[in-house]
């Protein structure tokens, strides 16, 4: 048995440590304003991302605070396009912080969404990007087209209204778009669509899982010990046991379409997965990527659709211009059925109305962290190394300096407009990041996903094969 003394040194002994430790962690960042309670521990940051309105909260502080502040012991963020354009540069010191460890959770080897080391990630990415870039790839377009006019069939046989009958069939566009998206994507990355538009539903559960679950594992990722916790055996057996039966539907897919792809019999497929065998990907990387890329791919782009449908809707006057530069192209029969890519780039407005939606309405918002293992300045500001610096997404997207005093407004217009070609090319580089554009992490995924925003809002405006125009807002689409 432990005596008393011992016992009571051993505390003093502790508290002192932790009294040390946290007076150090605290004078690190102490010349870095920021909420008191922040600075002090970092359950104030998991505290607000817990909520889901971390973004809105850290954009609402940093006006308080300036473009560049403390929310937990060793982190920052900013709001500073410039700093983000330092941070995020293609051959800069800076990689992933430990954040990017929720990725991995449980999984056997690193995939490019977890991977933190600069040289590991770079090797990776030149594995995936000629399969994510389409140029092995020998469907990508008729999958789109495909799964794109499910998604208008879903609509016209479902739920469309007709108000002079007083039918009104609300419907869920929010749910609906990722449907879509995840349809695309499931055929794209797995070889098997998931059907859930033909079915009208999350087919194996596996996007209401993912939903379920995701709040808790990014509060998680900011204190990046417990899911180290998590994934101890001993603490797992002793957790409730919920089965997420899609997700591990879905593993099983990847697992057996990747499996299909390697040994003697090997299948060579020209698709995403064939071309990431084709340049060198390890057996156990191929499914784990194919896998990740659902995740990746599918409620990003559904949130583009999503929010700029919601933009349209309460924006009449941008609804209908953009209609009426739709309908001008069928008359003039300068589009096709269904729209190219390369026709949906010739339509200014609309390529206007996808850049405003996802300047406003940015589908990745987590914090991002980049760390660097020497002191770097930034805003300013002396950043110790080992500090993560995140963005503060919405304001960046919605800085009145690039964007103008409306930047706050829905207004696609602004695109069309500046003269200035310096402003212009500063507009559009803070708007690339959405994608992470010019860095090194920039999305794999970007253009699918351009490709199916081309292709979407011009489809849904004009179903039944063409050409019967909609009413947007009270009609085909009466919900999101
Ligand atoms: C509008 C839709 C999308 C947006 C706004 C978006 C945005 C982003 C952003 C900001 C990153 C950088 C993350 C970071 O630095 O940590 C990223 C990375 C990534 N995205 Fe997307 N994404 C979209 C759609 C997609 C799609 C459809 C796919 C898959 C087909 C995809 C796959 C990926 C992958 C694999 C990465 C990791 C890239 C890397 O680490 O180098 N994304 N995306």
């Amino acid at each position: 048995m432990i005596s008393l003394p011992l016992t009571l040194s051993l505390l003093a002994l502790l508290f002192t440590y932790l009294i040390i430790s946290h007076t150090s962690c605290y004078l690190r960042l102490a010349h870095i304003p920021g909420p008191p309670a922040a600075k002090i521990t970092t359950l104030w940051l998991a505290y607000h991302q817990s909520t889901g309105s971390l973004a809105r909260h850290l954009s609402c502080l940093s006006k308080r605070y300036g473009p560049l502040y403390r929310i937990a012991p060793d982190w920052v963020i900013t709001s500073d396009p410039a700093a983000i354009r330092q941070v995020w540069s293609a051959r800069g010191p800076w990689y992933r912080g430990e954040w990017y460890d929720m990725f991995r959770f449980d999984q056997p080897v690193r995939t490019i969404l977890s991977e933190r080391d600069n040289y590991r990630h770079a090797a990776l990415k030149a594995k995936l990007l000629p399969g994510y870039s389409g140029k092995d790839v020998d469907n990508l377009h008729e999958v789109v087209d495909r799964r794109v006019g499910d998604f208008v069939r879903l609509i016209e046989r479902e739920y469309l209204c007709d108000a002079e009958k007083g039918v009104y069939r609300p419907m869920d566009l929010a749910e609906k778009s990722q449907f879509m998206t995840q349809d695309v994507i499931s055929e794209l990355a797995i070889g098997q669509c998931f059907e859930c538009l033909n079915n009208d539903r999350d087919t194996y559960g596996q996007m209401t899982e993912v939903t379920g679950s995701l709040p808790l594992i990014v509060t998680l990722a900011i204190i990046p010990w417990t899911l180290g916790l998590l994934q101890n055996p001993v603490v797992r057996a002793l957790l409730p046991q919920e089965k997420l039966e899609g997700v591990m539907r879905q593993q099983e897919l990847a697992k057996t379409q990747a499996a299909e792809r390697y040994g003697e019999k090997k299948v060579v497929k020209r698709d995403m997965l064939g071309s990431f065998v084709k340049h060198g990907l390890e057996h156990t990387n191929a499914w784990l990527e194919t896998f990740g890329q659902i995740g990746a791919g599918s409620d990003t782009t559904a949130t583009a659709i999503r929010m700029t449908m919601f933009y349209l809707m309460s924006s009449p006057g941008s609804y209908q211009r953009l209609r009426d530069e739709i309908d001008t192209a069928i008359r003039e029969g300068s589009v096709s059925d269904p729209i190219t890519e390369k026709e949906a780039k010739r339509l200014p407005y609309l390529q206007a109305v996808m850049k405003e939606g996802m300047r406003l309405c940015p589908p990745v918002m987590g914090v991002l962290p980049r760390i660097c293992d020497t002191e770097q300045i930034v805003c300013g500001f002396r950043i110790p190394p080992g500090t993560n610096v995140c963005w503060d997404a919405i304001s960046i997207f919605r800085n009145k300096e690039t964007f103008g005093a409306d930047a706050d407004v829905f207004r696609p217009e602004r695109w069309l407009m500046v003269e200035d070609v310096e402003k212009r090319k500063n507009m559009e580089f803070v708007q690339g990041l959405v994608f992470g554009t010019s860095g090194r992490f920039e999305c794999l995924g970007k253009a699918i996903a351009l490709l199916e925003l081309n292709k979407v809002f011009v489809e849904v405006s004009t179903p039944c094969g063409a050409k019967k125009s909609f009413v947007l807002a009270d009609s085909t689409l009466s919900s999101s």
